[in-house]
């Protein structure tokens, strides 16, 4: 890309309206999908098609990416970036991830690049990595919260990458659930979380990582990691040759990160690994309907469910929401979970996880 965030879809939007379809009445030219479900559609060529005249119109459109789902808007379009704080509920000084296709789009959005972005860029895109850079001013204040910097992420999902691709632009991107809810990794999870406020629901099936990106911001020679996610800290120490800073050091806002997020109805109890199963078991013994969350198989008399992860941590992050929105779905009083170590995609886990518990006021 060249030119400024804005150009390419200024010129692509002239088009729109004049091959049939999505893009008369409603807000922007584009009809109302409305109703209570979003339309599903699967991912031919046909679909992204539809999904980029809907996005060209103004309308959001969920995407899988290999992390979790993203409710996508056109990051050019300030009524289309409403929307989208709009339909999730989120308040609008939490900024926006813009997804680009590559690294060459970054020019486009961020004034400057620092040579350790480009090192982690070359290492870790397309995949789970955030990098947080000066903006330009064309990037919209809508996108960034009105802060200096913006968000930039390259997925690597083949159906991501293809609407990238055919769209052209950035798309501005949070996970597709309410604010504060867990993240959908499936597209029926996006229906169930949106409902009608998202327009078109691409289904590229379950994501493969199931946590979300890691987001790394530059202050100086310093690089500190603002949320753990699918890339470890590990993997990105052994690219820059030194460790990253775990949190931001106070000068870098990333408002997104709440005490309580990621939470489902069902209370959490977080244990290490060897008080769980006696946890649990006491709370089953006291009548409670009680469900257990390990890394490896942990045996309860009584309980409700106990899901593990047969010991591997990627599955344990891939099927981290989905155990959670089953919490809420078997109804269960208390869901005990043993704590996975704390290296690896296990920082994420164990992040999400906290959040997960926490209740706001405890
Ligand atoms: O894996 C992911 O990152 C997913 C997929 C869809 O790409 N997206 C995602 O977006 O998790 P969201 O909006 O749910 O979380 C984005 C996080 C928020 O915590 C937000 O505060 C932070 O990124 N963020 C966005 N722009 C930022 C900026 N300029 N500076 C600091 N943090 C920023
Ligand atoms: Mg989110």
């Amino acid at each position: 890309m060249t030119g400024n965030a804005n150009s390419h879809v200024d010129a692509r939007r002239a088009h729109v309206g004049t091959d049939g379809g999505v893009e008369h009445g409603g807000p922007r030219g584009a009809p109302r999908t409305g109703g209570d479900e979003p339309r599903v559609v699967n991912t031919s060529h046909r679909s992204i098609r539809l999904a980029v005249r809907m996005l060209l119109a103004g309308r959001l459109v969920a995407v899988p990416t290999e992390t979790v789902y993203g409710l996508a808007a056109d990051a050019s379009n300030p009524d289309a970036v409403a929307r989208v704080f709009a339909a999730k509920g989120r308040p609008t000084d939490h900024p926006l991830i813009v997804h680009v296709g590559s690294a060459a789009g970054l020019a486009s959005w961020a004034r400057r690049i620092p040579p350790q972005a480009s090192r982690l860029a070359d290492a870790f895109w397309p995949g789970p990595l955030t990098i947080v850079l000066e903006r330009r001013r064309s990037v919209l204040d809508a996108v960034t919260g009105g802060q200096d910097t913006v968000a930039l992420r390259v997925p690597a999902h083949p159906v991501a990458q293809r609407l990238l691709g055919a769209f052209g632009g950035g798309l501005a991107a949070p996970s597709a659930n309410r604010f504060g809810r867990v993240s959908p990794t499936t597209a029926s999870d996006v229906c169930a979380e949106l409902g009608g406020a998202v327009d078109l629901v691409v289904d590229g099936g379950p994501c493969e990582v199931g946590v979300e990106s890691t987001i790394v911001a530059f202050d100086g020679e310093d690089v500190a990691i603002l949320r753990p996610g699918g890339v470890s800290s590990e993997a990105i120490a052994r690219v820059l040759g030194r460790p990253a800073t775990a949190m931001a050091s106070g000068r870098v806002r990333a408002p997104g990160t709440l005490l309580s997020h990621y939470a489902p109805a069902t209370p959490l109890e977080l244990c290490c690994d060897d008080r769980a199963a006696p946890r649990a078991a006491k709370l089953v013994s006291c009548g409670w309907r009680v469900g257990v969350l390990s890394l490896t198989r942990t045996e309860v008399p009584g309980a409700a469910v106990t899901w593990d992860a047969g010991g591997d941590i990627a599955v344990f992050a891939r099927s981290l929401y989905r155990w959670l929105r089953r919490a809420d779905a078997e109804a269960l009083d208390v869901l005990v979970v043993a704590l996975p170590p704390d290296e690896g995609l296990g920082v994420a886990v164990r992040d999400r996880l906290r959040r997960a518990a926490h209740r706001p006021g405890s």
